[in-house]
């Protein structure tokens, strides 16, 4: 289709060595962007100085970048973690391994405000969990605070009923059986070592970012906050984002072990109430045809859920996009993967250009992304046709200027 070009970005983009270097990869994300693709829209569309913004910044893969770059962000996310992995990939200051050291007796423990938190972790991991953790939030100095969280959430994680390869907080079998196995034997040992081991790997990590030379720019991060009632209050110069999935992911509930230990047990219900797209955006109209025609689609199906999950993503696109982009000075880049409900393809992409369309801003290009790495199937293409199969996950992105 016109104005689209297929790329891979891993190719485009030289000066990025691989998608987990320097602090890329602290912690788990699900979605996360690739490096290549935040650094080739910084590399094309702004200068040392300029201000990117990020409006759903996740793991913020926008904030390593930009401060690699000499780039000023702008960051929000919904999710609360979000300060911490920000904080603690873009960690400037002096660091030892010993800033790692944990009281793992002390005396004052931490109890999460969150009544599930039993469910997740066997009685005994509670009692040391909660003294370590209770050493976190009452001694641990809070500029190293975001540091020694990685760590500590990856050997809490372990050391619970969770399911350690899916992302989402999950009881599996595998997970009963390993902390049956801790429970019978040395366990104390293990957590100390185990924690040990990840506090290297951050630290190994942080200190690999900071030979990079981050430049001192400033990084506006608001996490725990939903988008569509924010408003910019300043000028930015380029959006880089990629939104939620239109059959999202859920990331409020997949980090809910990890959200309720950092302190916020108390406001998960809250924030699940907010994510696109199990949220209740205000009734804005989405100003594009495509939408209105795959909706009429959806509506066949006549599965009201359905329905409403389209209706919520992208009227709350539409409103964000409203309220915000009036202070985007240059482009937008918008990183979208492919969606289906049902059998219905539905193309975020061109919803959202559209729609963008009718706010004045001009199509640049589409790039489409094979997607390699986190490719599940080899690139199949069709013997007779030549093209490439539907089945291999391709990403868009699209890139919008101002007229
Ligand atoms: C695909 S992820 C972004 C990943 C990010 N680009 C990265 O590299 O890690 C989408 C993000 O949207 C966030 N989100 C969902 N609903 C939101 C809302 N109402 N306001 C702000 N963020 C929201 C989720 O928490 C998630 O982090």
């Amino acid at each position: 289709m016109q104005g689209k070009v297929e790329v891979l970005f891993r190719e485009l983009v030289r000066d990025v060595p691989s998608t987990t270097y320097a602090t890329h990869a602290l912690y788990m994300y699900p979605a996360k962007f690739i490096p290549h693709v935040v650094r080739y829209v910084i590399n094309k569309y702004t200068n040392p100085g300029d201000w990117v913004f990020d409006p759903f910044a996740g793991y913020g893969t926008v904030a390593i970048e930009a401060s690699l770059t000499g780039r000023n962000a702008v960051l929000w996310d919904l999710n609360p973690i979000m300060e911490v992995l920000v904080k603690a990939s873009t960690y400037m200051g002096e660091l030892r391994l010993s800033d790692f050291d944990i009281d793992w007796g002390f005396s004052r423990p931490y109890r999460p405000l969150w009544s599930n938190i039993n469910y997740w972790h066997p009685r005994e991991f509670y009692e040391v969990l909660s003294r370590a953790w209770g050493f976190w939030h009452y001694a641990v100095p809070s500029d190293l605070k975001p540091v020694v969280a990685i760590p500590l959430l990856k050997v809490t994680r372990y050391f619970s009923y969770a399911d350690l390869e899916i992302a989402k907080l999950y009881k599996s079998r595998e997970a009963e059986a390993r902390v049956k196995e801790l429970l019978s034997s040395d366990w104390r040992s293990k957590l100390r070592e185990l924690y040990w081991q990840y506090a290297r790997e951050t630290y190994d990590k942080i200190r690999d970012y900071q030979y990079r030379g981050p430049k001192r720019v400033e990084l506006i991060v608001r996490a725990g906050v939903d988008s569509l009632n924010m408003r910019l209050d300043r000028d930015v110069d380029v959006l880089i984002t990629s939104p939620p999935y239109l059959q999202a992911q859920e990331y409020i509930r997949s980090f809910k072990l990890e959200l309720a230990w950092l302190g916020y047990g108390n406001k998960l219900t809250e924030l699940s109430k907010h994510e696109i797209p199990y949220n209740n955006p205000p009734n804005v109209k989405v100003n594009s045809e495509t939408y209105a025609r795959i909706r009429e689609e959806v509506r066949k199906l006549d599965h009201e859920k359905l329905l409403e999950i389209y209706d919520a993503y992208f009227k709350s696109l539409a409103h964000f996009l409203n309220n915000n982009h009036e202070r985007v000075g240059r482009v937008m880049a918008i990183f979208v993967g492919p969606t289906k409900i049902r059998n219905i393809r539905v193309p975020i992409d061109e919803i959202l250009r559209e729609h963008l369309e009718s706010l004045g801003w001009k199509h640049e290009v589409t790039l489409v992304d094979k997607i390699v790495s986190r490719r599940l199937f080899k690139v199949e293409r069709n013997p007779a046709t030549g093209l490439v199969d539907e089945r291999t996950p391709t990403e868009h992105l699209l890139i919008m200027s101002k007229n």
